[in-house]
C-alpha cells in the first residue's frame, strides 16, 4: 500500500513538544506517521512513542514505515478516546507530550475507496474505522429530513442545509443513494444555481465534511477527550491539537480555557468559591497557522490551526 500524507506544521509541533531523548509521547492520530517519525528521531535511543489510529490502513502503514523504530514504538488500532485503556495496558501513568492532528489523511481522501471525496465515485461509507457501525449511506438514506438538515447546518455550516436535506429525501424515495458521485450531484441540484456559481469551493464540500464528522462522531470524541488527555501529562508536558474545522478549533480553544481555571464566580461574590484550578497554561495565545511557504508546498495545510497547552500541576 502506498500511503500518501504530508505532516502539517511539523517543525512547529516538534518544537512545542520539546522532544528529547528518553521522553514518552502519544501520537493520537498517527496517519502517515510523519509527526511520529519526527518525534522518534528526537527521543531515541530510549524514548517511547505510542501511536494510535482508528483506521487500520494507517496502522498497517505505520507498522511498515516505523519498522526501524520498532523497539521504541507501540501501535494501537483504536480510537484516541480509549487512551486511558491503552496507557493502562502499557502500565504507563504519565507521558511527556501528546499530539492529535485531526481530520483526514490524504490517503483516506484519495485512495481509501470509502467515499470521502466528492470528486470520486465510491461507496458512500466515510468511516475512518471500518469496524464502526454507521456509514454515511445509513445516514443519507435513513435519517429524517430534520436530522439531515441539522447535521448539514451544524457540522457543515451550510447555508442551504434545508434545501439539500429535502432534496436528498425526495431523491431517495426513488431508490437508495449509494455513491459519493450521486450525493455530490444531489447537492449540486439542491443549491440555487446563481449561488453555486459564486462558490469558491465545490458545492458539495460542506455536506461531505458534515457527514464525515457525523459518521465518525468527531466533535463529541474531541470534546470529551481534551481534559482526560491533559490528566495523563507529566507537569511541564505539552499537548498539541491541529484542527481543520472551525467547530473543532472552537472546542479546543474552549477546553484549553477551562484548563486555565478562570474563576467562574459571579462578579459580586466577595471571594472565590468555585475552586477552579489552573491545571494548564495555554502557549498559543493566538492560534498558530502554517506559513505561506508551507501552504504553497502542501495546500492541504491551508486551514490548519495549531493550539498548544502545557500542564502545570498534577
Ligand atoms: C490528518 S491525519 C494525521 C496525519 C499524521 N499526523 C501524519 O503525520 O501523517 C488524521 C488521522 O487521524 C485519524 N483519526 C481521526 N480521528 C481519530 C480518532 N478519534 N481516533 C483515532 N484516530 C483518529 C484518521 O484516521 C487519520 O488517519
Amino acid at each position: 500500500m502506498i500511503y500518501r500524507h504530508t505532516p502539517v506544521m511539523l517543525n512547529e509541533v516538534i518544537a512545542y513538544l520539546k522532544c528529547e531523548p528518553g521522553k514518552c509521547y502519544v501520537d493520537c492520530t498517527i496517519g502517515g506517521a510523519g509527526h511520529s517519525r519526527a518525534i522518534l528521531d528526537k527521543i531515541l535511543p530510549d524514548g517511547l512513542l505510542i501511536g494510535i489510529d482508528q483506521d487500520s490502513d494507517a496502522i498497517e502503514n505505520a507498522t511498515h514505515v516505523l519498522k526501524p523504530y520498532a523497539a521504541n514504538t507501540h501501535l494501537f488500532h483504536d480510537n484516541y478516546i480509549n487512551l486511558p485503556n491503552i496507557l493502562s495496558q502499557l502500565n504507563i501513568s504519565r507521558v511527556d507530550g501528546i499530539i492529535a492532528d485531526l481530520g483526514l489523511s490524504l490517503h483516506q481522501i484519495e485512495s481509501s475507496g470509502r467515499g470521502f471525496s466528492f470528486l470520486r465515485d465510491e461507496p458512500l461509507d466515510m468511516r475512518m474505522n471500518a469496524e464502526s457501525e454507521i456509514t454515511a449511506q445509513d445516514i443519507v438514506n435513513n435519517a429524517s429530513a430534520g436530522h439531515l438538515e441539522k447535521v448539514i447546518r451544524e457540522y457543515g455550516e451550510e447555508r442551504w442545509a434545508r434545501k439539500i436535506a429535502r432534496h436528498i429525501v425526495a431523491v431517495r424515495a426513488g431508490g437508495s443513494i449509494r455513491t459519493s458521485r450521486e450525493l455530490a450531484q444531489i447537492v449540486y441540484e439542491a443549491i440555487p444555481k446563481r449561488f453555486v456559481h459564486k462558490r469558491k469551493i465545490h458545492p458539495a464540500t460542506k455536506v461531505f465534511m458534515a457527514l464525515r464528522i457525523a459518521v465518525n462522531k468527531e466533535l463529541e470524541v474531541l470534546d470529551s477527550f481534551i481534559s482526560d488527555a491533559v490528566g495523563f501529562l507529566n507537569p511541564g508536558g505539552r499537548i498539541c491539537f491541529i484542527s481543520f474545522h472551525s467547530l473543532e478549533d472552537r472546542i479546543v480553544k474552549r477546553r484549553f480555557l477551562d484548563l486555565e481555571g478562570k474563576c467562574t464566580c459571579p462578579p459580586d461574590f466577595p471571594k472565590c468559591v468555585c475552586n477552579s484550578r489552573k491545571i494548564a497554561r495555554v502557549l498559543s495565545r493566538k492560534v498558530i497557522r502554517p506559513t505561506p511557504a508551507e501552504i504553497k508546498i502542501n495546500p492541504m495545510a491551508r486551514s490548519a490551526c495549531l493550539r498548544v497547552a502545557e500542564k502545570l500541576i498534577d
